[in-house]
């Protein structure tokens, strides 16, 4: 008992240094600054004769920074080798003059049209063999080796330029890096793709054993026989392996091209001056976790745009609750902390439907964006544009120049009361005690969401799709989240959960293991521990590996589909699943939380749960498209271990941060909030209208 209470004081310490003020790595963000606001501007669509006018109406409507610089390769380097950077020095000093402070970009998602006109040999090429050209953006191979050579040139200037300039407060590389979801099959792709394989296998043997090469007689006789896998030149399906270390190399190749540009601008910027990137959470052909090499990662954020719309009547306008969240979650879990760098500013023009977002949407966005960890936030983008491809897109201001937008209305007001709410901060406060007890870290692995879909076994299936429905089931408890990977130390969690953890090995059985022996509840789900981290079945009774660690045989697995659900009884009540369904044998000493209500199977364990050491261990084997259920195993699973949870009305967000108590109704109804009775409101009110936003301070 004693050790569960140590692990536990543990978890409310890295709270405590985690979550108020985080200031663990250089002071990027002044301490109870809570969240600085930002904009985009991109002085090169506009004429000069505008660029005054626009830094004062930025700083008179209370931004705080200014983003630049980001597709203006071309205006920094016209002709090869000719570079001009008085453009970019008179907007910077624009904003000096108006007390803003600025991020620059380095511009490697636009180079100029010199660049592929002389050298085609750095374009990227899809999988039909077609050359990605000059037009648009992101058309480039991160592995072109001349395309690194030019970009460390450019590079090297703007750091050189601006690397000591006190008001630069950072830099983010690319844009969006993630070719969109796209893969690249160049000539440089494939031999960098080939060098990986060697440097990884050493010998063809080795490849052809990890490759299962035997199956289909894919077998290969050299390393140069291999071609990049790709469906569109196979008749039947692509070697799963094969693909699996495609998908590797390839967030690999997006981590190095990253990570070259980072060690460019550090051995000239100031120590002061951080480095990101913005990455999007949807695309997983780039992995956040294996950029090491940046001072943290930020994200983009768009909820409404027709493509993921919320629940509810007003939903498609508010957009869904766990989207921010998740994002600020996943982001911060790579270095502890993170920011926005492009959030929505109202209208949006590249959407299945462009909805407008409700009044007061894209304040509680602002909101949420604070409330969930971010340490800046800053809108696409300041002027809405004129010309291009982006015409209907909202910014800040209207396209008259000067008439400030519905959203950027909200912005100001955000901007005013986060600058309010700075005066109520306390750098003493403390986690609160209930929250930190309910502290869980998720366990991510991108190997899991890329073998699991691909090998999916129902097209329900969606690994990222998964992950995040736990974590919105988690937030609907109100508990605080951190994503890790197996590099954290587990044992400063009181709560684990693996989702989905189908590629495993000895060491990280024994480590989870080992953290519940010590103290900690682990929960594993559905799919845990099949494969070993090649993607092979184990040569046992399926998931053996981890049946003396849950206490439960899994006899086998079932799916069903969205229009043919099955039940399970949890308690009292009875939900639905359909994507997925382990059915368990408990060992003796095991309990049941939870069986299946029909199917041929009905009546066996759907969810057990067990002691180990100090700890417990459950697993929970099935897996829901409504999300329903893992909400309510997951409240069952605190409370069997002595942990109290909210249970929030559907789409209510609430976030403790910085010593303020935050509630933000995403849903198309009232909610009334439960705020204590010594509680003191500092903004809002207890009843939240659709978008409406209250913070409190707990006495
Ligand atoms: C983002 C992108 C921006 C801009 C924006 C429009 O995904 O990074 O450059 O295109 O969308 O909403």
């Amino acid at each position: 008992m004693k050790k569960v209470k140590l692990i536990f004081l543990a978890a409310v310490l890295c709270c405590a240094s985690g979550q108020i003020f985080p200031q663990s790595t250089p002071n990027y963000f002044p301490s109870g600054n809570l969240a600085t606001v930002g904009v985009y501007y991109y002085p090169e669509h506009w004429d000069k004769k505008d660029w005054e006018r626009d830094f004062k109406k930025i700083a008179s409507m209370g931004f705080e920074f200014v983003h630049m610089g980001e597709f203006s390769w071309t205006f920094l380097e016209p002709e090869e080798g000719k570079y001009d950077f008085t453009w970019l020095d008179e907007a910077v000093n624009l904003a000096v003059q108006n007390n803003l402070k600025i991020i620059l970009c380095t511009t490697s998602a636009a180079p100029p049209v010199w660049m592929p006109e002389k050298y085609p040999e750095i374009l990227m090429v899809n999988e039909y063999g077609v050359v990605q050209r000059h037009g648009s953006r992101q058309h480039i191979s991160w592995s072109s080796p001349l395309y690194r050579e030019f970009l460390r040139k450019v590079n090297t200037k703007l750091a050189e330029r601006y690397g000591k300039n006190k008001n630069v407060i950072g830099w983010q590389l690319d844009n969006e890096p993630s070719h969109y979801g796209r893969y690249d099959y160049s000539a440089p792709a494939k031999n960098n793709f080939i060098d990986w394989l060697k440097n990884k296998y050493k010998t063809i043997d080795k490849l052809n054993e990890v490759w299962g090469t035997a199956f289909w007689s894919i077998r290969y006789d050299s390393f140069d026989q291999i071609r990049i896998p790709n469906q569109v030149e196979l008749v039947q399906q692509v070697n799963p392996h094969a693909l699996l270390d495609f998908k590797r190399f390839s967030a690999d190749e997006a981590a190095s091209f990253l990570s070259e540009q980072y060690q460019t601008l550090r051995k000239y910027i100031s120590p002061d001056q951080w480095v990101t990137t913005n990455f999007m959470d949807q695309h997983m052909n780039v992995d956040p976790y294996r950029n090491t090499d940046l001072d943290f990662a930020s994200y983009t954020m768009y909820p409404v745009s027709g493509y993921r719309d919320g629940r509810g009547e007003q939903g498609f306008r508010i957009g869904q609750s766990w989207v921010i969240p998740f994002a600020s979650d996943f982001h911060r879990g790579v270095k502890g902390f993170t920011g926005v760098m492009e959030l929505q500013p109202g209208q949006v023009n590249w959407g299945t439907q462009n909805y407008q977002p409700y009044p007061g949407a894209v304040r509680l966005w602002l909101w949420s964006a604070y409330a969930s960890g971010s340490s800046f936030i800053c809108s696409y983008r300041f002027k809405q544009p004129l010309f291009g491809y982006e015409q209907y897109h909202n910014g800040m201001i209207e396209p008259d120049g000067v008439t400030i937008s519905r959203g950027g209305l909200e912005y100001q007001k955000f901007i005013e009361e986060i600058k309010q709410l700075r005066k109520n901060a306390d750098k003493q406060t403390q986690v609160p005690a209930k929250y930190s007890a309910r502290k869980i870290a998720m366990l991510w692995n991108v190997d899991n969401v890329w073998e699991t879909d691909y090998l999916r076994e129902t097209d329900d299936w969606n690994g990222l799709s998964t992950f995040i429905k736990y974590h919105a089931a988690l937030k609907s408890l109100a508990a605080p989240v951190d994503i890790i990977t197996e590099s954290a130390d587990f044992t400063k969690y009181p709560f684990l959960i693996a989702p989905f953890y189908q590629l495993v090995d000895s060491i990280l059985i024994s480590r989870w293991k080992q953290y519940a022996e010590q103290g900690g509840n682990l929960i594993l789900t559905c799919r845990a521990g099949q494969k070993d981290r090649n993607g092979h079945l184990f040569p046992t009774h399926l998931s053996e590996s981890i049946h003396s660690l849950i206490g439960a045989k899994i006899d086998f697995f079932d799916v069903l589909s969205r229009y043919r659900t099955g039940k399970v009884q949890l308690d009292d009540n009875e939900y639905n699943w359909n994507i997925w369904g382990d059915i368990l044998i408990p060992d003796s000493g095991t309990e049941t939380l939870a069986v299946f209500n029909d199917q041929f199977y009905k009546d066996n364990s759907a969810v057990v749960t067990r002691k180990l050491g100090k700890g417990t261990v459950t697993y929970i084997g099935v897996d829901s498209n409504d999300g329903i259920f893992e909400k309510a195993i997951l409240a069952k699973i605190y409370n069997i271990n002595g942990v109290e949870v909210e249970s929030l009305p559907q789409d209510l967000i609430l976030e403790w941060r910085d010593g303020f108590w935050i509630a933000m109704n995403y849903s198309s109804e009232p909610v009334e909030i439960n705020i204590p009775q010594n509680a003191k409101i500092l903004m809002g009110q207890k009843i939240l209208h659709p978008t409406e936003v209250v913070v409190w301070q707990e006495k």
